[in-house]
């Protein structure tokens, strides 16, 4: 099988976990989860945005989080920016890296940051070329490339022009994100091919959701692909609060399960990333989402 020898895997549990919690998570609590899965060997941890409060006030201390994250030990925190406001609250902040956030669905565009894809491009036009500007890394995310929530299938094209359109842009990588967990693995296949005939493969990430249970098979179909980049929330923790029904992104618990037993090097240690899940668990007072943990419990 043509698999990568080595994938990243991208830490997104502190970020698009947390911003769907109903209860207001601390910072500290925020700053000891991110420390935990620093300590597990991931690299590359989002760790908030600095997006409006009104509209997700879960990550209204993101700027408090950030300030309070050891950088020191080679680990990267990217910040969600939806615009040039929060590109500013981030500069000032003294972040290194942004991602920004486009959709291949209009609907969604629309009750995510309220406006239009085309409207959202022409601002991250703006927002990506300053950040570029002072020396800031930037990763794109488009979400809904496998389903949206309003409007049902999307075409693979509009996935691979939206995409395009943020590569174009700047962004060092494009994230794709199943935001409501609703593909499976050929229709995974579908969108990638597509999308790789304008970005490289290389530059691509995959951001599954597991609503459906559908995200480890859909991402051995992207692993197939050539993608060497996996998104993933420890816990399983999170959703999007505006697509309703969505669970959380893959657990990276059982990402890294499912990688170590195909012999695929990413850097992280399992017991340690299981104990960071299960802090945050303890912490919410649930379950851990992540079944590979669970089991490590029993
Ligand atoms: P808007 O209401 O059109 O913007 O929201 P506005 O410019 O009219 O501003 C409204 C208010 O917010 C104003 O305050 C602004 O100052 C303030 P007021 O004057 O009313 O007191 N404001 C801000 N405050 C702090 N930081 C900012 C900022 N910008 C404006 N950056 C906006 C437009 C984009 C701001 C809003 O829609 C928004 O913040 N949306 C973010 C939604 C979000 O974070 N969604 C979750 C992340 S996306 C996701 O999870 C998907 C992903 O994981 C991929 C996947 O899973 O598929 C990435
Ligand atoms: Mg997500």
């Amino acid at each position: 099988m043509n698999l990568p020898d080595k994938v990243k895997l991208v830490e997104v549990g502190p970020r698009d976990g947390l911003q769907n919690e109903s209860r207001q998570v601390p910072s500290a609590i925020r700053v000891e989860l991110i420390r935990r899965l620093a300590a597990s060997g991931l690299k590359v941890i989002e760790a908030g945005s600095f997006v409006s409060p009104k509209w997700v006030p879960q990550m209204a201390a993101s700027a408090e989080v950030f300030a309070a994250l050891d950088h020191q030990i080679g680990v990267s925190y990217p910040m969600l920016v939806p615009n040039i406001r929060g590109l500013e609250a981030a500069l000032e902040a003294g972040v290194k890296e942004i991602a920004v956030f486009a959709a291949a669905s209009e609907s969604f565009s629309q009750k995510n940051i309220n406006c239009s894809i085309g409207q959202s491009i022409g601002r991250y036009r703006e927002v990506i070329g300053e950040a570029l500007n002072r020396g800031l890394r930037v990763r794109g995310y488009v979400s809904c490339v496998l389903g949206c929530p309003y409007e049902g299938d999307i075409d693979p094209a509009a996935v691979a022009a939206v995409a395009a359109g943020l590569f174009e842009l700047g962004c060092y990588e494009i994230s794709l994100g199943d935001t409501i967990g609703t593909g499976t693995p050929l229709k995974t296949q579908q969108v990638i091919l597509e999308t790789a005939a304008r970005v490289p493969v290389r530059s691509l990430a995959a951001h599954f959701h597991d609503t459906y249970g559908q995200a480890l098979a859909n991402l051995l179909a992207a692993l197939q692909m050539g993608v060497a980049v996996i998104d993933s929330s420890v816990a399983g923790l999170g959703g999007c609060p505006y697509a309703r029904g969505a669970t959380g992104n893959v657990a990276s618990e059982d990402v890294l399960y499912m990688l170590d037993g195909m012999g695929i090097e990413s850097g992280v240690e399992l017991p340690k990333l299981v104990e960071a899940g299960n802090f945050i668990s303890a912490f919410l007072q649930r379950p851990n989402g992540s079944r590979v943990a669970r089991a490590m419990l029993e």
